[in-house]
């Protein structure tokens, strides 16, 4: 293991392409026209105001490739992936309208939000059913590059491209000349641009169902334009549900600057692994005019460009490039001495568990569920944390907490994988700090999601400040959805 000490600057706060100063230009108009996607391959992005922003999620057709038709994808508003722009521990106002035919929820996913805020469905608040708003109201804590995404029926949605990005300043930062967002995600659709199945039963009892047509914001291997010899900073979102990507840049030296939107002190890239919702923000310094400076994937046996970056102008800087490290994050220091350690299995499983006490669940806002329409869960168990799987639908509960803390408390969690397949582990309402890895060398850093390699163990530690009940799981969406999901409560 590398060993990496934070070291504190200023942060980066950037004009960067596109930048849209209204407030509800998303989600209004409705109807058949084709969007396109992001211009010049950057993403929209909406600068939060005070009078917040509306997402009306609704289903938009999207064309991705070139020789494909329209792809019926649902959106947050009329483009693939917006990005919000909001500013540290100020109030973010995001109204959810549901434009869809079922229900649905935001989750800010990495955000440290209060409880009643999480948007997981019968855990923190009922379902927003067609027709339907819920205000999500929260002032974020930590700085960073976020993603928010629905908590049912995740598979179908998130397959189909609800998401999107949540970037929070905190400052000033006069460091980067560019900032980029490139959204990570594979679609799972036929030649005529229609979709496949979102789970396979191959696909949730292996790795999962990889996407047919890979994009980075919505394009297949978009050309973004960039100044010449500038700093730019780079903050990659794996949106999708299934790959594992294997990221590494051609045509400059990258440094990853931050982790799951932490600051780390910088290091070089070599490459890094970045699963299902994870995000790593990287700086470098843009090569001349015309040469060739890429985002690529080591993953497979061939590399695999992601997107290509053209290179313009006369340089903006030509001085040394040594990347400044961000405001390190403001988090408790977990005390280990006094920790409530817990190993916890990642496991396939045969047989979904038989629950003897299954509780009835108090939302957030004091209103109690006694019966379940669905736990979100939509199909068979294949996969369990500590030897028990998530229920299938039609249960009428919630399972037992996996784990209890006291508020205050240190937990330390071990994570052993005893499969042949990689699981990248997510916990909500807190970051953690990832302590271990017995396989994939990694600094030591704080993360929300944290791949467990087969046959890994991860130690991960973190202070159960933030009451109430949240989820464990597995971001492989089929794993998630076929039993690798749990809660754990602090009280
Ligand atoms: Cu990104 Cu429970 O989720
Ligand atoms: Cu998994």
């Amino acid at each position: 293991m590398v060993r990496t000490a934070f070291a504190p600057t200023r942060r980066a706060l950037l004009a960067g392409g596109g930048t849209i100063l209204a407030t509800s230009l998303l989600g209004c108009s409705r109807g058949a026209t084709s969007v396109p996607a992001a211009a010049g391959g950057r993403l929209p992005e909406i600068r939060l105001d005070d009078q917040g922003v509306t997402l009306e999620a609704a289903e938009r057709p999207l064309i991705l490739g070139t020789d494909s038709g329209p792809t019926p994808a649902w959106l947050y508003g009329n483009a693939a992936f917006p990005v919000l722009r909001a500013r540290a521990r100020q109030s973010v106002n995001a109204t959810l309208v549901n434009g869809l035919k079922e229900h649905t929820s935001i989750h800010w996913h990495g955000v440290r939000v209060e409880n009643a805020m999480d948007g997981v469905p019968y855990v923190t608040q009922m379902p927003v059913q067609p027709g339907e708003r819920f205000s999500y109201r929260f002032a974020p804590p930590d700085s960073g590059t976020f993603l928010f995404h629905p908590h049912c029926n995740t598979v179908e949605q998130l397959g189909r491209g609800l998401a999107g990005i949540l970037i929070v300043d905190d400052g000033e930062n006069t460091f980067f000349d560019d900032d980029i967002v490139l959204v990570l995600k594979d679609w799972r659709i036929a030649k005529d641009g229609s979709f496949l199945p979102f789970l396979t039963v191959e696909g949730a009892g292996r790795s999962g169902s990889f996407g047919t047509l890979r994009t980075v914001n919505g394009r297949v291997s978009p050309e973004i334009a960039v100044p010449a010899g500038a700093n730019i900073r780079l903050r990659l979102v794996n949106a999708d549900s299934t790959r594992v990507s294997d990221i590494g840049v051609e045509g400059a030296a990258a440094s990853v600057i931050a982790i799951d939107g932490n600051a780390v002190s910088p290091f070089r890239l070599e490459s890094w692994r970045l699963g299902p919702a994870m995000r790593v923000e990287l700086a470098l310094r843009a090569p001349r005019h015309g040469e060739k400076l890429a985002l690529v994937d080591y993953f497979a046996a061939e590399p695999v460009t992601l997107a290509n970056f053209v290179v313009q102008g006369t340089p903006k800087r030509s001085d040394e490039f040594a990347p400044v490290a961000l405001t390190p994050p403001n988090l408790p220091e977990p005390d280990l001495a006094n920790a409530k350690s817990r190993q916890l299995r990642l496991s396939a499983t045969a047989v979904a568990t038989d629950y003897a006490d299954l509780a009835p669940i108090v939302l957030p806002d004091g209103k109690r569920i006694d019966l379940l329409d669905s736990l979100c869960s939509t199909s068979r168990t294949l996969w369990a944390v500590d030897g028990k799987t998530w229920p299938q639908s039609g249960h009428e509960h919630l399972p037992p907490p996996l784990l209890e803390f006291a508020r205050g408390e240190t937990a330390r969690i071990e994570f052993v994988n005893t499969t042949p397949h990689v699981h990248p582990m997510h916990l909500h309402g807190h970051s953690f700090k990832v302590l271990s890895a017995t396989k994939l060398a990694r600094p030591i850093h704080w993360a929300d999601t944290v791949l467990v390699m087969p046959e890994e163990r991860v130690e991960i530690a973190f202070v159960a400040d933030n009451p109430g009940n949240w989820m464990l799981h597995c971001h492989i969406i089929e794993h998630q959805d076929t039993g690798m999901m749990a809660w754990f409560r602090v009280a």
